[in-house]
């Protein structure tokens, strides 16, 4: 997003709190975590920034939105309350219900029935999914780990255990979702709203699992294609009318005005496309995959939604397609070293085609080091899903540090193969 900003002639002066290596070739960047609600306020207000753009989950889901909006600055990313559609997976679920939209059949569940007799829940859960197989999900934000796939009832009891007992989410894990098992392709769907017009963007895919042929565990995203050819036309129509539109809707119909990206995570069943989840924001590394090819301006796009008149823009996209894949340390999505130096950026960027997005990096005495656990996003632009990966995979051959590993398969096989 900061890269696609700087190409914007009106933007004098960009800053990124806390920002990494890369960000730092483009923006000045101030020491501030990004869930630091009250300090980005005061930096806000001591620099009269013209526009904020908020780009993860926790600070609007904190209300930073709200913060800014109240003192008058303009920001990108809906409010505390809006931003309920990914703070709250309970209260997403409750709205596609209530509201008809194509989403997994679910039940709810607390600690508080838990800690009354664990056997109502278990009973619960047993009358909905006889078979065991069924999805637990945290309620609240919890890094991208409160979901569980469980494929047997012993699993799905461990993870009731981990929210209930062990409260590895702490209060997020409170409220659980239990939901039908889906299966089919996934998809990420890209909207934005100024909480009146929507602008459809762009459909991508994500590979989830660390590993080639979706093995291992869950990521927050190994790498990704877009656009989705393989998708037909009545079905991205659906996607966009019923599930993302109905979405917004649905929210306005009671009152909750959503401004920003909507981020729907969907699946493609035999039955149609079905929502599994939303994001408040744009997803990563989807988005290293959909902004190189989009060719409107990206920071007028994002004033628009802010300033409420989107119905006056289209969007323009090249006819390329983009492959991006992530770098990973050792370890991730586990435990990983970080201060690891890398070699091979600039060789990686001189690839034709290839862009290099940085995610996990820092600056140490004038090296870039890895400082996360996804290190580097590498994407490339061809004509074809096929000069796009080989594109891509030239420029990750030019890229080491120690331990690194990364998927070999990113968009190898028709796309609708990928379902679990
Ligand atoms: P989330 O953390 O909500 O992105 O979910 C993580 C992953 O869990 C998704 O990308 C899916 O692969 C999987 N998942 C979530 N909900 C379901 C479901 N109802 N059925 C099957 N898989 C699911
Ligand atoms: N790629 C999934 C996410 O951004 O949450």
């Amino acid at each position: 997003m900061v890269w696609r900003l700087a190409q914007n002639p009106s933007v004098d002066r960009l800053f990124a709190a806390p920002g990494n290596a890369g960000i730092a070739q483009e923006a000045h960047l101030i020491p501030i975590a990004a869930e630091d609600v009250a300090g980005i306020v005061r930096f806000v207000e001591r620099e009269r920034i013209d526009l904020t753009i908020v780009g993860p989950e926790t600070p609007l889901v904190a209300g930073l939105a709200d913060a800014l909006d109240a003192r008058g600055y303009k920001v990108f990313g809906p409010s505390k309350t809006a931003a309920r559609i990914e703070g709250s997976k309970a209260w997403a679920q409750e709205l596609t219900a209530r509201h008809g939209i194509p989403s997994a059949r679910s039940r709810l569940v607390t600690r508080a029935q838990w800690e009354q007799g664990r056997g109502d829940v278990l009973g619960v859960m047993d009358a909905a999914f006889p078979d065991g197989r069924l999805v637990v999900k945290a309620d609240g934000l919890a890094a991208g780990k409160g979901v569980a796939v469980a494929h047997d009832r012993a699993s799905a009891v461990a993870a009731l255990e981990t929210c209930f007992e062990h409260r590895a989410f702490g209060k997020a894990g409170d409220v659980v979702l239990l939901e039908e098992l889906l299966a089919g392709p996934e998809v990420s769907a890209f909207a934005l709203s100024d909480g009146r017009d929507v602008l459809p963007l762009a459909l991508a895919q994500d590979f989830k699992r660390v590993g080639d042929e979706n093995l291992g565990p869950n990521t927050g995203g190994m790498g990704a294609v877009s656009p989705l050819e393989w998708i037909d036309r009545k079905t991205q129509q659906r996607i966009w009318d019923d599930l993302v539109l109905g979405t917004l809707r649905a929210m306005e119909s009671e009152g909750v005005r959503y401004r920003g990206l909507l981020y729907a995570g969907l699946m493609l069943t035999e039955t149609g496309p079905k929502i599994l989840e939303f994001n408040c924001r744009f997803g990563d590394p989807e988005t290293q995959t959909v902004l190189p090819r989009l060719r409107s301006d990206f920071g007028e796009l994002v004033l628009a939604c802010v300033e409420g008149n989107l119905s006056m823009y289209k969007v323009h996209w090249s006819d390329e397609v983009c492959v991006t894949v992530v770098l990973a340390s050792a370890g991730y999505p586990g435990e990983y070293p970080t201060g690891l130096p890398i070699e091979g950026i600039a060789e990686a960027e001189s690839v034709e085609g290839a862009l290099l997005f940085h995610a996990g990096t820092e600056e140490r005495d004038g090296r870039v080091v890895t400082a996360g656990g996804r290190v580097l996003a590498v994407s490339a632009l061809g004509q074809t899903v096929a000069e796009a990966r080989s594109r891509a995979y030239e420029a990750v051959d030019r890229i080491s540090f120690e331990g690194m590993h990364y998927r070999t398969d990113i968009a190898a096989r028709s796309a609708g193969q990928e379902g679990e």
